[in-house]
C-alpha cells in the first residue's frame, strides 16, 4: 500500500495557519485537517451542556455521548448537527483552550485525528500536529507572528462575518489563549525540534502560501 504524505502546520491563533493549510492543500491536491475545529466542536458541545472545564468526571461521561463526524474534511457534525459555523463564535474562542488542556479531551481526539492519515495525502494544521499527533510527518512547519498582527487578522475576520467585538477584546483573547495553549502540561503549543519556523508578521497570505508550497515541492515531492 502506498504510504501517504503528511505535512504538519502548527502555530498560535491568528498565525495564518488555517488559510495557509487550506490553500496549499488546494494547490497540491492534498486533503486538509483543521484540528482546532474538532477542539472547538468539543468546547461548543460542553458549553451547551453547561459543563465547566473543571468538571473532568462529568466531561468524560458526557463525551461518551458525543459523536463527531467530519464530512469531506470540510464540515463538522456533532450528533448529526452541522456545527461548522457555530464553532467560530467568540464564546467558543473564550473557552476552547480550557477544554483543550484536559487529558480526557485530548485522549479522545487523538485517534480521531490519527486515523485520517490512512485516507489521502494530508496537511494537518493545529498546535501539536508535528509534536504529538504526527511526529513522523514528512515535513513540519511552524508559523509564528507577533500578537498584534495576529489580533488584527482575527478581528478583520470577525468583522467580515458581522461579529460585533472590539479590537481590544480580540487582542486580549489572543494573548490569553496563547498563554493557555503554550503553558498547558499536555501537548503544549511549541515547534517540533525538526520543524521549519516561518515568521509571517511581514508576509502576505499569498507569500506564505508560495513559500510553504515550495518547501513541500522541494523537500517532500521533489518536483
Ligand atoms: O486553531 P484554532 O484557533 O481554531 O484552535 C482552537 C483551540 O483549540 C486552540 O486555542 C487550542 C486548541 N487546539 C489544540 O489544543 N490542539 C490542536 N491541535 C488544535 C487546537
Amino acid at each position: 500500500m502506498k504510504r501517504h504524505v503528511i505535512i504538519t502546520i502548527d502555530g498560535p491563533a491568528g498565525s495564518g495557519k488555517s488559510s495557509v493549510a487550506k490553500m496549499v492543500a488546494q494547490r497540491l491536491g492534498f486533503a486538509y485537517l483543521d484540528s482546532g475545529a474538532i477542539y472547538r466542536a468539543v468546547a461548543l458541545y460542553l458549553l451547551q451542556k453547561g459543563i465547566p472545564p473543571d468538571d473532568e468526571a462529568q466531561i468524560e461521561e458526557s463525551l461518551k455521548g458525543m459523536n463527531i463526524h467530519i464530512k469531506d474534511l470540510q464540515r463538522i457534525y456533532v450528533n448529526g448537527n452541522d456545527v461548522t459555523m457555530a464553532i467560530r463564535s467568540p464564546q467558543v474562542d473564550e473557552v476552547v483552550s480550557s477544554y483543550a488542556a484536559l487529558p480526557v479531551v485530548r485522549r479522545r481526539l487523538f485517534s480521531l485525528q490519527r486515523d485520517l492519515r490512512d485516507d489521502r495525502d494530508l496537511i494537518a494544521e493545529g498546535r501539536d500536529m508535528g509534536t504529538v499527533v504526527f511526529p513522523d510527518a514528512d515535513l513540519k512547519i511552524f508559523l509564528k507572528a507577533d500578537a498584534r498582527t495576529r489580533a488584527i487578522r482575527r478581528w478583520k475576520e470577525l468583522m467580515e462575518r458581522g461579529v460585533d467585538i472590539s479590537f481590544d477584546d480580540v487582542y486580549y483573547q489572543i494573548v490569553q489563549r496563547d498563554e493557555k495553549d503554550a503553558n498547558r502540561k499536555l501537548s503544549p503549543l511549541m515547534p517540533a525540534e525538526d520543524a521549519i519556523i516561518l515568521d509571517t508578521s511581514e508576509l502576505t497570505l499569498e507569500e506564505v502560501v508560495d513559500k510553504v508550497t515550495e518547501l513541500i515541492k522541494d523537500r517532500v515531492l521533489q518536483v
